[in-house]
């Protein structure tokens, strides 16, 4: 067996880096914090250096705050360990814990702020894959005999109400079941969603089936945290849109039914009223005209989106009237809020 060697150039660039550091040793429930900062603070990246900062504050108070025993420690990295050996290629674990803790909807709020005359964003959730099928305008995006047929009829348009042409939409629901195609261990391939590309007129338009509530994976950690704080799993019927065209800011969203049993406790925060539809029926000439049933059920919805910098002076403004109502001084760096040290 060869001998284990450390990489000497390790060796050399770790001592310039203690050098250059104040001496750390007997650090104490008071100190450690500040301590851990200054050996954070080497990176020359602001943006890095400010998010670890606030990231180590963050979870020290945590620790002090709540007196955290080894034992809740270590209860917590176990949870986390089991969050990532749970994770697969079509299973995202992670996203989940981040949506049922409203980590993924403030951030989505945060990061993609709209105007009021425009569609709000809502949590992108587990389930969307990049291997859906590019469809025509009017394919069905599911195979199952069993769900209710839907027809969904909308229009895509910038805030001045001009057509979007061109832009690509990914659409993805669950089957009548309540899954999505890929948390069947046997599938074909993917189902249930599709991506399709909005016509000079803006619009677009498929067939799929009337969405229904679904439980979010709750076979693992997840799952046990929900039951461990007395939630529901449940998320209320809805069908996933993410919009993609350039000079516009992406919109990852989605349309819920109205009177849905879950309409008012989303497992992962996700709903907001303008979101909220109403489940049509197909008249005649919708019928004709999509080659549907007349009186099957529609869902009709006209989306709006910003464009790249209506939703960078929006974010950069509510991040400087954020950060001065916290008392900080700071500046925006490449879109983005660090302290303002000069
Ligand atoms: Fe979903």
């Amino acid at each position: 067996m060869a001998a284990n060697k450390h990489d000497d150039s390790v060796i050399e660039a770790s001592k310039a880096i203690v050098a250059s550091l104040p001496p750390m040793k007997d650090l104490t429930t008071d100190n450690i914090t500040e301590n851990v900062h200054a050996i954070n603070s080497q990176t020359p990246d602001p943006r890095l250096k400010y998010l670890l900062d606030r990231l180590v504050v963050h979870l020290h108070e945590l620790a002090r705050e709540t007196r955290l025993s080894t034992d809740e420690w270590m209860a917590g990295i176990m949870f986390l360990t089991s969050v990532g050996q749970i994770c697969t290629d079509v299973r995202q674990e992670f996203i989940l814990l981040s949506d049922v803790l409203g980590l993924s909807l403030l951030v989505d709020s945060i990061d993609h702020p709209k105007p009021p005359n425009s569609t709000e964003g809502t949590v992108l959730g587990p389930f969307h894959t990049h291997e859906a099928p590019h469809s025509t305008l009017g394919s069905d995006i599911s195979s199952d005999p069993d769900g209710e047929p839907c027809l969904v009829v909308c229009t895509l348009k910038d805030v001045s109400g001009k057509p979007i042409e061109g832009a690509k939409i990914d659409v993805w629901e669950t089957d009548s079941k309540g899954f999505y195609d890929v948390q069947y261990q046997e599938r074909d391939g993917p189902d249930g969603r599709a991506v399709l590309t909005s016509d000079k007129n803006g619009d677009f338009f498929f067939k799929a089936i009337v969405p229904v509530p679904y439980p979010i994976p709750h076979d693992g950690p997840v799952g046990k945290l929900l039951k461990l704080l007395k939630r529901h799993p449940y998320r209320p019927s809805h069908m996933h849109f993410m919009f993609a065209k350039d000079g516009f800011d992406p919109l990852i969203t989605a349309l819920y039914l109205r009177n849905d049993p879950f309409e008012s406790s989303d497992a992962v925060f996700g709903v907001k009223d303008s979101l909220v539809v109403d489940l049509g029926k197909v008249n005649a000439e919708q019928a004709k005209k999509y080659g549907v049933k007349e009186g099957s059920a529609l869902i009709e919805y006209d989306f709006v989106l910003v464009t790249d910098q209506e939703a960078q002076e929006l974010r950069e403004k509510k991040a400087m009237e954020a950060m001065k109502a916290q008392g900080r001084k700071m500046k925006m760096w490449k879109g983005l809020p660090i302290p303002d040290l000069d």
